[in-house]
This record gives structure tokens, C-alpha cells and sequence, in this order.
């Protein structure tokens, strides 16, 4: 897809050239200053009840008088939030979606205020939901909606904030788009080989460092928990390892590790048959990296950045782990699992210890691990866990800016106790009482060298019934947090400076002027002496 922005004042929409014109409208008609025909025949439909300003509502025009633009359609906006700008371009995607002829759309508001970051950057994202359709596995690959170029029409003034929001949305709805795609394909066509090929195929494409581990290599390093959930499977699992460096080496980096187990039968304690075919978005974390590192490659902020996806089935079989097996960790400590429906912890911890040896700023695992976040959290919101106020907060904020929520759970330490055994340091368990906060428990177990949050996504990740499918959540929290880690440290390093040459060697080719010339800056003295003590900590 490509994304464009032109400036072009509202009394100019006659002359946008597009097949459709897509205008999202937030305010009553009358007095939006549009160019005189539409405005009338807005303001007719309006008057007649046929458009109003609801959220859903929508009016589509064909060839109206005076317009270059073949189509217009109009979608009312409630209010100017990024979520109802969202919704409103969703509409009127929808409108013109089947429609072979449109091949290029001018997007254009009126009565929203001008266009701010976050609203561009969630018109780049509704642009990139709408576009994708799946299609691996069908013997006839359905078709994608026509258009190839989506211009976002700015009046001069806020270009610059249009602009970024822009580049941000298309990199994150790619990043979406990679994480849908890896989630939909059947567990037959995404086993661990075939996820860490995909993985391998992105490093290449996108100049990514990648190192992946097979079975033997795993024993190697000592993922004695991590092996115990695969030995029940024909599929050999992998340990993926990826790495964008976008700073200094001495920079401590973000580390994110995903839950990556391509189909979840429970093992011996077998999961009923009901709707166990969505077991195979259980990689949904994974994919929500791999996503995240495709979206990053492109913004290339200032920054480092590790992903960790421990990726295996689980299956039952002769040899499969059984209830009370004990195993140790890499990190030392024993496990009894006593349900090993409860995988997705066990692979994660040894993930999270292989984590020190990178030194991280912090470490955010994203998995779907328990149906029991479903419960509390329903779809809308991720289950967000972290001891760190501060690495929450940063969280928090990231998803709601890209539209992606998240909302923070308890990890008081009184919690711990339901992990207790009588056989091993922990069980892999915590009775059915706050599930969801008893496997993060768990998993804090293994956090305790470095800044650590949770991500439970098994209520976000995809979506069941009709529109079956994965959603690519949250590629859109995790991009933003991302970039926003490596702004707030290009505004330390900038810290005292003044301005910046212009020409500072690794500023992203895509950068816009101005704040990112800052951030091109090698590391000033106050960073590097803060990365020391880190180090030195550590
Ligand atoms: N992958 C599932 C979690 C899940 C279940 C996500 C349903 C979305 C929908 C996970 O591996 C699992 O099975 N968790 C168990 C844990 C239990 C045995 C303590 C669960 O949630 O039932
Ligand atoms: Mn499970
Ligand atoms: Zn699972």
C-alpha cells in the first residue's frame, strides 16, 4: 500500500483527484466550508435524515456535481478521538471495498480539527485492516480490495504531525498485517520450522540479525522447561532469536519475548474438542513480535531491540510430560507440572532467563496464556502485568495512543502462595482462582535480574465466530511503545544540545526534519554514563 499526503485546503476538495474521496465528517454540516455542491448535498441529506452525525452513518454520493473525484463518501465521526476517526474510515472503506474501479483514495475531514498524529496514524491503520484478506490456504486466492494509493488530503498547517502519523500507521499496519497472516495459517502451515523460516525470510528482507536454535541446540543452552512441553510432539521445536540494532552496541536494549506454540492440544490434560481449532493462534504472541520487529525495521528509530519466540506444539503422546513429571529450568529452578494444559509459562520462563544475557532496559513477554484473562478482561482490553509503575504506565500509554488498550492487573505478592509444591521449588498451577495473576506469578519468578512486564492476550489476539481470524494486536501497543522508548532517550541524548546538523550520519533515510535530526546524535555523556550503571547493575 501506498500512503501519501497532500496539502490541500477544504475549499479545494473539488479539485481532489481520486476514484473516491473519502470524507470523515465530525461536525453538523452546515458552516464546514466545503466547496459549495457538496456542501449542499450534505447538507440536504442532513436536513432530510439520511446522514447524521453517528457513529456507523454514512452517505455515499456518485460522480456529485462539480467534484474531479468520481465518488465521495461521506462517514460521520463522533467526535475527533483517533478511535472514532477509526471507526468512520472503516465505514467508508466498507462502502467502496468491492468496488474494482477505485484504485486510488483521497481521505479528507472536515469538523475534526486538523489531522493529529494518532488520528493519521489510525486512518494508516483502517486502511490496513480493510486491505488484507487471507488466503494461503484456499485453492483460489480471494481478491484484496483495488486500491493501491491512499493520499491523506492536510490543509498546510498541520502537515508535519499528518506526516508522522502516517509513517507510523502504514509501518504498524504492515507490522498487523505479518502478525495476521502468521496467525491465520493452520497449525499444518505454521509448525515451529515453518514459523522460524518466516522469521528468517523477515530478518532477510529487512537487514534483521536472526540466530535459530533447533533441539539440540535448545538442550545446549538448558531449556530443560521449554523441552518438556515439546517432547510430547513429532514437530522439532525452535528457539528463535531476533535483533534490530538501531543504536549504539552499548546501548542497553528491549528485549520482547513471544509465546510461540503453533497448536495448544493441552497435552495429556487434553483440552476439550469445542473450538480447539483456534489453538493454533496460541502463536499469537510470537506473531505479535515477529509483526513489531517488521514495523520497526521500516520506522528505524534510534534504538535496540531483541525478540526472544520459543516456538513448539503441544501435543500428547507416549512420550509426552504427564501431570506430576518434574522438570528444572534454565534458570535452575524445578517445576511440577501438574496441568500441562499450562504450557505457555513453561516456555516463557526459560525465555525470560536466556533474557539476562542480553542486559535489557526491559523485557515484555506478550503471550496467550490464560483463558482466565478472557474472563476478566473480555476482548477490548490486554491483561497488562508489571511490578514496574513506571514500565506500565509507558505501556499503558502506548496502547491507548495506537488504539490498541491494555489494562493493568495486580501481581501482589500474596498471590505466590497458590504456586506452592510439595515436590518441586513451584507448581506450573495456581488453582482456578485469578488465573490470570497466578500464571504471571509464575512467570515473575523468572524476571527478577531486569525491568519485566506481561502481556495476556488471549482475549485480544483473535477473533472467534464469524470473523474468525487474528486481529495483529497488539503490534500497534508494542510499535508505539518502541518508538516512544526511543524518543524519550533522543530527547536525553539531545539534553543540553542545541541544534543538530543537518547531516548526522544514521538519521532514517524516511525521517522527517527537525525532532528526528536530534535523535540521530551519537550518545551524549549523561546516556552513556546512565548505560554504564546499568551495565554495572546488571
Ligand atoms: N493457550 C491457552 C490459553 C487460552 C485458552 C487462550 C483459551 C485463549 C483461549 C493456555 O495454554 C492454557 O491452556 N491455559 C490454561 C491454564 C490452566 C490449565 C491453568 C487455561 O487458561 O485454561
Ligand atoms: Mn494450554
Ligand atoms: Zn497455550
Amino acid at each position: 500500500m501506498d500512503f501519501r499526503h497532500q496539502t490541500l485546503a477544504l475549499q479545494d476538495l473539488a479539485s481532489a483527484d481520486a476514484d473516491a474521496l473519502l470524507l470523515i465528517i465530525g461536525a453538523e454540516p452546515k458552516g464546514l466550508a466545503l466547496p459549495g455542491p457538496l456542501q449542499q448535498l450534505i447538507q440536504d441529506a442532513f436536513a432530510a435524515g439520511d446522514f447524521a452525525i453517528k457513529p456507523g452513518r454514512a452517505l455515499y454520493l456518485h460522480q456529485p456535481a462539480g467534484m474531479r473525484a468520481k465518488r465521495v463518501v461521506v462517514a460521520a465521526c463522533a467526535g475527533a478521538a483517533p478511535k472514532a476517526v477509526r471507526a468512520a474510515l472503516a465505514r467508508a472503506l466498507a462502502a467502496v471495498k468491492e468496488l474494482g474501479g477505485v484504485k486510488q483514495i483521497a481521505v479528507a475531514s472536515a469538523g475534526c480539527g486538523a489531522w493529529t498524529r494518532a488520528q493519521a496514524l489510525a486512518v494508516a491503520v483502517a486502511v490496513g485492516e480493510a486491505s488484507y484478506v487471507y488466503g494461503h490456504t484456499k485453492s483460489t486466492a480471494p481478491k484484496p480490495p483495488a486500491w493501491k494509493r491512499v493520499t491523506l488530503l492536510t490543509p498546510a498547517e498541520d502537515a508535519a504531525e499528518a506526516r508522522e502519523g502516517l509513517r507510523r500507521g502504514q509501518a504498524i499496519a504492515a507490522g498487523m498485517t505479518f502478525a495476521r497472516e502468521q496467525a491465520n495459517r493452520p497449525g499444518n502451515f505454521c509448525t515451529p520450522t515453518l514459523l522460524a523460516d518466516a522469521a528468517k525470510a523477515l530478518a532477510k528482507q529487512h537487514g534483521l540479525g536472526i540466530q535459530v536454535f533447533d533441539r539440540a541446540g535448545i538442550e545446549k543452552i538448558g531449556m530443560g522447561s521449554f523441552l518438556s512441553v515439546a517432547r510430547g510432539s513429532e514437530e522439532p521445536p525452535r528457539f528463535i532469536v531476533l535483533r534490530y540494532d538501531g543504536a549504539a552496541k552499548s546501548e542497553a536494549p528491549i528485549v520482547l519475548v513471544g509465546k510461540g506454540v503453533t497448536f495448544d492440544t493441552g497435552g495429556i490434560s487434553l483440552k476439550p474438542g469445542a473450538e480447539m481449532d483456534e489453538m493454533k493462534f496460541d502463536m499469537g504472541g510470537a506473531a505479535s513480535v515477529l509483526g513489531t520487529f517488521r514495523a520497526v525495521a521500516e520506522l528505524k528509530p534510534r534504538i535496540n531491540l531483541v525478540g526472544l519466540i520459543p516456538a513448539t506444539e503441544n501435543m500428547p503422546s507416549g512420550r509426552a510430560t504427564k501431570p506430576g513429571d518434574v522438570v528444572t529450568s534454565l534458570s535452575g529452578q524445578t517445576i511440577e507440572i501438574l496441568n500441562t494444559d499450562a504450557e505457555g509459562r513453561l516456555i516463557l520462563c526459560d525465555a525470560l532467563t536466556y533474557a539476562e544475557r542480553f542486559k535489557p532496559a526491559c523485557v515484555v513477554d506478550i503471550a496467550t496464556l490464560t483463558g482466565a484473562c478472557v474472563i476478566a478482561l473480555g476482548h477490548h482490553n490486554s491483561g497488562l502485568f508489571s511490578p514496574d509503575d513506571e514500565l506500565a504506565q509507558s505501556l499503558l500509554d502506548a496502547g491507548r495512543e495506537a488504539l490498541d488498550p491494555a489494562w493493568r492487573m495486580p501481581l501482589d505478592e500474596e498471590y505466590d502462595e497458590q504456586l506452592k509444591s510439595n515436590f518441586a521449588d513451584m507448581a506450573n498451577i495456581g488453582g482456578r482462582a485469578a488465573g490470570s495473576v497466578t500464571a504471571a506469578m509464575f512467570l515473575k519468578r523468572f524476571t527478577k535480574a531486569y525491568r519485566w512486564a506481561h502481556l495476556d492476550i488471549a482475549g485480544t489476539a483473535w477473533k472467534s465466530g464469524a470473523a474468525k481470524g487474528g486481529t495483529g494486536r497488539p503490534v500497534p501497543l508494542l510499535t508505539s511503545f518502541v518508538l516512544a522508548q526511543a524518543d524519550s532517550r533522543s530527547a536525553t541524548r539531545a539534553g543540553g544540545r542545541r541544534a543538530a546538523p543537518a547531516d548526522a550520519p544514521a538519521t532514517p533515510a524516511a525521517a522527517p526534519a527537525g525532532r528526528r535530526r536530534a535523535a540521530a546524535q551519537p550518545e551524549a555523556p549523561a546516556a552513556a554514563k546512565r548505560a554504564s550503571t546499568r551495565r554495572a547493575r546488571a
